[in-house]
């Protein structure tokens, strides 16, 4: 295991506060570069969850595990606007561009591993039947990485977002439950051939 997702502490919100100041870490994960939020207003937003409130909003912090080093945030959103809820909104950015080199640090397979942690809460803890994936159309990164966990390109909504002086599509895409036992169910398989294979004299 690479990392770990843990509670939102209140000491978190510095290193937060200093990644959602950042333009090239907000215009990827929020589509919005010129994102500024001073430490109240921040400590406002996660008032919340800090105090262990259920709000339909679980947010995270990604922590390396080999140093116990913050080095992302993550959320999941239930909606709230259905009869029955029954789907949730995944996100995850890993801020840390301090202490490496950011390619070296993206890239890694840390966001392959929060991104698999964040499926199995929404699917195998809460029992909810989707998941949807929201990203602006050139975000390469972010809708490989989707595709690659299986999450299958379900809508394009046209100039979307404006930002940097143009419109930007957004792409919508969606992973179901029995998409992603299906996927695990495969992935346990080759696993288990490839122990049995270490294994066999
Ligand atoms: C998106 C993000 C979390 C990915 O984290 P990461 O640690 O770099 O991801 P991984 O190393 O696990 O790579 C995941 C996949 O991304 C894709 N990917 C990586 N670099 C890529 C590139 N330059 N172009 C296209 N796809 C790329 C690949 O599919 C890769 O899987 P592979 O290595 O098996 O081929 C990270 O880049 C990030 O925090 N970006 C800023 C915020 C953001 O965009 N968040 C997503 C918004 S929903």
């Amino acid at each position: 295991m690479l990392v770990v997702l843990r509670a939102l502490e209140r000491e978190d919100l510095i290193v937060l506060h200093k990644w959602q100041n950042d333009e090239e870490i907000m215009r990827l994960a929020r589509s919005f570069p010129d994102h500024v939020i001073s430490k109240e207003a921040l400590e406002a937003e996660f008032a919340r969850e800090l105090k262990g409130e259920d709000t339909g909003r679980r947010a995270y912090i990604i922590e390396e595990k080999s140093s116990n080093k913050p080095i992302g945030w993550a959320t999941i959103r239930i909606h709230g606007f259905q009869r029955r809820n029954t789907t949730a909104d995944v996100g995850l950015a890993l801020g840390d561009k301090t202490a490496w080199n950011k390619k070296i640090a993206w890239n890694k397979g840390y966001g392959t591993e929060t991104a698999k942690l964040l499926l199995d809460e929404v699917f195998r803890q809460l029992n909810l039947h989707r998941a949807e994936w929201w990203t602006f159309a050139e975000n390469n990164v972010s809708v490989q990485l989707a595709k690659k966990l299986g999450f299958k390109e379900e809508a394009r909504l046209r100039d979307a977002v404006f930002f940097d002086n143009r419109y930007h599509d957004m792409v919508v895409l969606g992973l179901l439950k029995q998409e992603f036992e299906s996927i695990r169910a495969a992935a346990e398989t080759s696993r288990d051939k490839t122990v049995s294979y270490l294994q066999s004299p």
